[in-house]
This record gives C-alpha cells, structure tokens and sequence, in this order.
C-alpha cells in the first residue's frame, strides 16, 4: 500500500459519536479485524487478552447506560470489548508453551528455557506489575484494530468511557480471570456525526518527534 494511502486512512479516521445504525460491516471486513487482534504482537508473544465480539443487542443495550450512554455502544455495527489477563499463573504460561510446540512441531523440553524465563519474570512478578502490563499488551491489540479499520474505510472508536466492574458484571467474567480494560465499536458514520468536519489536533512534529543523533 502506498504511503500516501495511509497517510489518507489515517486523517480520514477519527473518533466517531454517532454511527449510522443502518450500516453493517461484512462478514469478510469483520474477520480481517479480528485477524488483526490476533495478529498483533504482545510481550514473549504471551497474549494475555481475549477479544469479545458483543453480538447481542440485549447485552449491548446493558451496556450502554454504564458507558456513559454513548450512543456508539447501541448504534455501531459491531462492538469489541478488548479483555486482559487479571493474573497469570504457571498454567496460562503452560498453555502457551504447548501451543508453540503444536504450531512450530517443536517438543516441550526444547522450550524449557523459555517458559522458565516467563515464570520468573511474569507468574513470580508482583500482581499489580502484571496486572498494568497485561493492560498495556490489549493496547497494542488496540492499536492494530484502529488502524486496520481505517485502512478498510471502516470507522471505529476506541472507548475507555464505560465503568469496567459493570461491564465485567454484565459480560458475565466475574472469576474467569479476565476483566475488560477497553472497548472499540466499529461501522460506518452518520452523515449527520458534526465531529467528522473537525480538524484533528495533534501538537506540532517538534513537539512529538524529536531526533537523537
Ligand atoms: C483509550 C481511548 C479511550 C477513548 N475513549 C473514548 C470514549 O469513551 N468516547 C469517545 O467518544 N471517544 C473516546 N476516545 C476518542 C478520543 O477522544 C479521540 O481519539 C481523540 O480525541 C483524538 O481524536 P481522533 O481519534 O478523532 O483523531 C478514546 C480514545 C482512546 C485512545
């Protein structure tokens, strides 16, 4: 993809408020999201998130009035409620060992090293490091959702405006381990969202980027 087209994706997104609630995204736009998720990379590749795909209208009208009662939850095509890891024992770590070696045919004893370096540094590591470091990783996650929609000329918005305890309360993750950290819905613009005519603010490229040469 040429520069220039993302560079046009990327101005042309923007936090949508109202989406048109006639307007679906398609099965195929839908999976390349989700493969987007999957994709993204995360610390020792340990993916400490799940990615929940709200496709009740019930359960999104719930989780409206605990969202601050922004309408995007109810009027958007999709919603995604981005889920991390609260704790990570020896048993999460195992999982994922016995995934590489059934993905890469290679054998448990090879990836001894490697599950020991997660155990120490991840299962030994005080809860509250864990638990902000396991947020940090569905950030990332985040991020590839937001951008790969753009790239689809699908609108999303990325939202942390919603009380997370009544999510988990409502998403029923209560003692699952998994708590929700942020959500993103997606689909297409009302013609009538004001807020796709702002100019986006961004500080000025010296005050973002600077060069260490
Ligand atoms: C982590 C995060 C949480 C956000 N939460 C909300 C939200 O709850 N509701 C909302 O309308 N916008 C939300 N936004 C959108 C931001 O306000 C918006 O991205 C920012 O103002 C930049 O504008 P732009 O995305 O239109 O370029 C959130 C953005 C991020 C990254």
């Amino acid at each position: 993809m040429a520069n220039k087209q993302i560079q046009e994706a990327l101005e042309w997104r923007y936090a949508v408020k109202k989406f048109d609630p006639t307007k679906k995204i398609s099965e195929k736009d839908l999976n390349t999201l989700l493969e987007s998720l999957k994709l993204a990379p995360s610390s020792y590749g340990i993916q400490p998130w799940k990615f929940l795909v709200v496709e009740n209208p019930a359960v999104r009208d719930e989780l409206k009035p605990v969202s601050w009662n922004q309408s995007q939850v109810t009027d958007a095509s999709h919603q995604i409620v981005l889920l991390y890891r609260d704790t990570i024992d020896e048993a999460f770590v195992q999982k994922y060992i016995e995934r590489i070696a059934e993905v890469r045919g290679v054998d448990l004893p090879s990836l001894q090293g490697f599950k020991d370096m997660m155990i120490n540094n991840i299962v030994k590591a005080p809860e509250e490091k864990i638990r902000v470091w396991s947020q940090r990783q569905a950030y990332i996650a985040m991020g590839f959702l937001l951008e790969t929609a753009a790239l689809l000329k699908i609108d999303a918005t990325p939202m942390e405006g919603f009380s997370a305890s009544d999510y988990d309360r409502i998403l029923k993750l209560d003692g699952t381990g998994w708590k929700s950290i942020a959500t993103v819905t997606l689909g297409y613009r009302h013609t009538e969202d004001s807020f796709q005519n702002l100019k986006k603010v961004r500080f000025a490229d010296d005050a973002l980027i600077e060069y260490v040469k």
